[in-house]
């Protein structure tokens, strides 16, 4: 293991992947997410960056090129997946399971034990306000509801390296507000938090680093005030526009 690679908590090298229709969503990506940082991910539909997420997550077959969560292989070794937490851009929940239940099983599956996994899981539905949905089965929750128990889902394990895939997508402005300080306060606790989103105004305000990614490739990658240097214009709006062009 290099000291670069065990300082970051992702590191995506010469990522290329096709699918098996002949899709070619990544093309040799390259991305480097400090540890501890909060990280953005941009691009426009279809770019790459759900395929990226995947991979850190082992979810990718057969890739070709490296991945390393805080120095581990993400596709060979299961210690990356432990320190990986995943909220995915769409909402899959278990019909069967109660809210609570749900987030049991996640711990349970990770490895913890029944106890812990239960005090977490009232934890967690107490931080993103779901008590009360606690034996509510999610298919009855709000729409919003179901974002904030997908995120809690991703924390049960206590991630080092979270991945919010287009966390506020479809949330009102007062929440997406909370969960921009809730994310503030889990980067304050040492979390790493790489986000997607394409509101970019979020990022701006989030994020101490951006990448651009545009067809499958990396295009442009800095702090926000860099990258509105380099390119040009007033807000990194104006820096994605001129990139994305
Ligand atoms: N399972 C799959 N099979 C075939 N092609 C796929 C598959 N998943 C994604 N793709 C294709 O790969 C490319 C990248 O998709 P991806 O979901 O990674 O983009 P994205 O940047 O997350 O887009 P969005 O902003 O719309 O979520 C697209 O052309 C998409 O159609
Ligand atoms: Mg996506």
């Amino acid at each position: 293991m290099t000291e670069e690679r065990s300082a970051a908590a992702l590191v995506v090298d010469g990522l290329t992947k096709v699918y098996g229709d002949g899709t070619r969503a990544l093309d040799a990506f390259e991305m480097r997410v400090p540890a501890g940082s909060f990280f953005g991910l941009l691009g426009p539909n279809g770019a790459g960056k759900t395929t990226v997420i995947a991979a850190a997550a082992g979810l990718v077959r057969a890739p070709a090129g490296k991945l390393f969560v805080f120095g581990h292989d993400a596709v060979m070794d299961l210690r990356a997946r432990l320190l990986v937490g995943v909220a995915p851009q769409e909402v899959h929940l278990d019909r069967f399971l109660t809210t609570r239940e749900l987030l049991v099983y996640h711990g349970r599956y990770f490895g913890m034990t029944r106890r812990d996994a239960g005090a977490r899981a009232d934890e967690l539905l107490r931080a993103f306000d779901l008590s009360e949905k606690g034996r509510t089965k999610p298919h009855r929750l709000s729409g919003g509801m179901r974002r904030r128990l997908l995120i809690a889902r991703a924390l049960v394990h206590r991630p080092r390296l979270l991945i919010l895939d287009e966390p506020t997508a479809g949330v009102d402005l007062e929440l997406r507000r909370e969960l921009w300080r809730y994310l503030r306060h889990l980067h304050e606790e040492a979390t790493t938090v790489l986000l997607t989103t394409h509101y970019i105004e979020e990022a701006e305000e989030l994020c101490e680093r951006v990448a651009f990614i545009r067809g499958g490739r990396l295009v442009a990658e800095g702090t926000p005030h860099e990258l509105v240097d380099h390119f040009g214009g007033e807000k990194l709006e104006d820096a994605y526009l001129e990139v994305m062009r």
